[in-house]
C-alpha cells in the first residue's frame, strides 16, 4: 500500500460539460502541491482542497475540447483523453469497489482483476468517461477503533461530550481519507482514473452499510450525525474534488442538500439523483431531491437518459421475501438491506412515482431511457414497457471488486424474478439474462460498457469468467 509519502494522482473528475469544453478537476494526494498541470489551455495551478491528518488533497481545474481527443501533462508524463462525445463513444459503468471486511488487505492481484481488464479495454479503444454507481469505497470499517462508534449501529454511548465527538470526528475523517488514498493509489484504478473523467453517485458503503434504512435512533444519534458528516465531506472532496461552498455546476443544489447532479453531452445525458442524503425508513429522497428528478422529467431535447440508481429501479418482489423475514428473529441487517431497495413495501408509492416520472421523461424528451444500477454484487438486466412503444432497459453492473454471493442466491433471486411484478398495472417488469446468459442472474464480478455507434446505443457487460458478453440494442427502433 502506497505511504503518505507516495504521491498519488492525477485522478480526474468530470465537473461539468458547459459549451464545447469539458470542465475537469484533477485530484493529487500528497505532502506538497504538485507542479502547475500542463492544459490545452495553459498551466492550472494546484490548490489545497482539504487537509486529513497526514493526507492532503490538492485540486487543479482545467478545460479540455469535449468534441475532440486531447491530452495534458503532469509530473513529466502525458495522459490522452478521449473526449469525442459528439460522434461514437464508449462510456464505462462499474459499481462496489470494495468489500465490507478486510478490503485493505485483500491481495491486489486478486482485488484488481476487473480494473485491469477495464485498463485493457480503454488501452484497445477508450472510453470517454468512467461511471462509478455507488459503493465506490466501503467504509464500514472506520467506525471501528473508537469508543464511541465501536458498537455502531447497535450500541451507542448515552450523551457523549462534545470533546469526545470532536475526537470521534477526527477518527472517522481520517478513516474515511484513508480508505479513499488506497483505493486512488492502487495502479490499476489510478491507471484509468488518470486518463478518463469519472463521475460518481454514492451508496450505502461509501457512508456506512445501510444508511438511510437504519433505525431513526441510530441514524439520528450523535454519533450517527457524525458518521455522515464525515463521509459527506470525504465524498465532496474525493469523489467530488469539491467541498461546501464550491461545488461544481453539474449538482442541482449549491449548498449539497441533496447531491444530485446531471451532465448534458451531444445527444445523451447522465442524471444522477441522490438517494442516501435524505432517505429514512418512510422515505427515499426529500423534497429538493424529487423536484430535481421532476425536473428533469421535463426535458424536451431528444437526448438518450441514462438514469443512474445507485439501487435497481427495475428489480422482483422483494417485498415477498421482506414479509417473510419479518417472521424469522435475527436477521434485522437483512431487513435494512431490503428497506434500501425501491421494491420494499416502504416505499412503494415512491418507486410508482419514480417509474412514471421515467415514463414522462420518454414521452416528454422522445427519447430513450437507461436505468443503470449497482448494489447487488450480481449482473442483470431487466425490462419495462414505456408509452410510445419505448422500453425502460435496467442495466444492472456490481460489482467491480466485490465478489458475488453463493450461486444459490443468484438462482433464488431468478426464482423469484420469475414471479414477476407490475407496479404499474399494465407495465409488467420482466427480469432477463444478460445476452448470451442462461440464468437471470450471473454471480461473477463485472463491469459494464455502454457504447454510441451511428447514434445507437448498445450495452455490454464483462464477466469476470464467461468474458465479455454479446452487445443488447438501448435505442429505440435500431
Ligand atoms: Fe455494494
Amino acid at each position: 500500500m502506497a505511504s503518505a509519502d507516495d504521491p498519488i494522482g492525477p485522478v480526474l473528475i468530470l465537473d461539468e460539460i458547459r459549451g464545447d469544453r469539458m470542465h475537469l478537476a484533477a485530484l493529487a494526494i500528497g505532502r506538497a502541491a504538485p507542479d502547475p498541470l500542463d492544459a490545452p489551455d495553459g498551466p492550472a495551478p494546484f490548490e489545497h482542497l482539504a487537509s486529513f491528518g497526514e493526507i492532503t488533497v490538492w485540486r487543479a481545474r482545467f478545460a479540455v475540447p469535449a468534441e475532440a481527443p486531447s491530452s495534458y501533462r503532469f509530473a513529466g508524463s502525458t495522459y490522452e483523453i478521449a473526449g469525442a462525445l459528439g460522434g461514437d463513444l464508449r462510456f464505462a459503468y462499474v459499481s462496489c469497489n470494495g468489500e465490507e471486511h478486510a478490503d485493505l488487505s485483500r491481495a491486489p492481484a486478486e482485488r484488481n482483476v476487473m480494473w485491469r481488464r477495464l485498463g485493457e479495454d480503454h488501452a484497445e479503444a477508450p472510453f470517454a468517461l468512467l461511471l462509478h454507481g455507488g459503493d465506490q469505497v466501503y467504509a464500514d470499517e472506520v467506525t471501528q477503533d473508537h469508543p464511541l462508534s465501536a458498537g455502531w449501529p447497535v450500541d451507542l454511548p448515552d450523551a457523549p461530550s462534545e470533546a469526545a465527538l470532536d475526537e470521534l470526528a477526527a477518527h472517522l475523517r481520517a478513516g474515511f481519507a484513508h480508505r479513499y488514498a488506497a483505493l486512488y493509489a492502487q495502479p490499476a484504478f489510478a491507471w484509468l482514473a488518470a486518463r478518463v473523467p469519472s463521475l460518481m453517485q454514492w451508496d450505502d458503503h461509501d457512508i456506512c452499510d445501510g444508511w438511510g434504512s437504519l433505525p431513526p435512533e441510530a441514524a439520528e444519534s450523535a454519533v450517527g450525525r457524525a458518521i455522515f458528516a464525515a463521509a459527506r465531506e470525504a465524498a465532496l472532496v474525493f469523489q467530488h474534488a469539491c467541498r461546501d461552498g464550491d461545488l461544481p455546476g453539474r449538482f442541482d443544489a449549491p449548498a449539497g442538500d441533496h447531491l444530485g447532479w446531471s451532465v448534458a453531452g451531444p445527444g445523451f445525458r447522465l442524471v444522477a439523483p441522490d438517494l442516501r442524503s435524505q432517505r429514512s425508513l418512510t422515505r427515499v429522497m426529500g423534497a429538493t431531491g424529487w423536484s430535481f428528478v421532476e425536473r428533469m422529467a421535463e426535458e424536451t431535447e431528444p437526448r438518450h437518459c441514462f438514469l443512474m440508481s445507485s439501487v435497481p429501479l427495475l428489480g422482483p418482489r422483494l417485498s415477498l421475501v421482506e414479509r417473510a423475514m419479518r417472521r424469522v428473529p435475527g436477521i434485522q441487517k437483512y431487513e435494512d438491506d431490503l428497506r434500501d431497495q425501491w421494491q420494499s413495501r416502504a416505499h412503494r408509492a415512491a418507486w410508482v412515482r419514480m417509474l412514471r416520472l421515467v415514463d414522462r421523461m420518454a414521452a416528454r424528451s422522445g427519447a430513450d431511457v437507461t436505468a443503470l444500477s449497482g448494489e447487488i454484487h450480481l449482473a442483470t438486466r431487466a425490462e419495462m414497457p414505456l408509452g410510445g412503444g419505448r422500453v425502460l432497459h435496467q442495466l444492472v453492473a456490481s460489482g467491480i471488486a466485490h465478489r458475488p454471493p453463493p450461486q444459490f442466491w443468484a438462482r433464488l433471486l431468478g426464482a423469484l424474478a420469475a414471479l414477476g411484478e407490475a407496479p404499474i398495472p399494465e407495465r409488467p417488469i420482466r427480469i432477463l439474462p444478460l445476452p448470451g446468459q442462461r440464468g437471470r442472474y450471473a454471480a461473477e464480478r463485472n463491469a459494464l460498457t455502454l457504447t454510441r455507434a451511428d447514434g445507437v446505443w448498445s450495452a455490454s457487460w464483462s464477466l469476470e469468467h464467461s468474458g465479455p458478453t454479446p452487445p443488447l440494442s438501448l435505442t429505440t427502433g435500431a
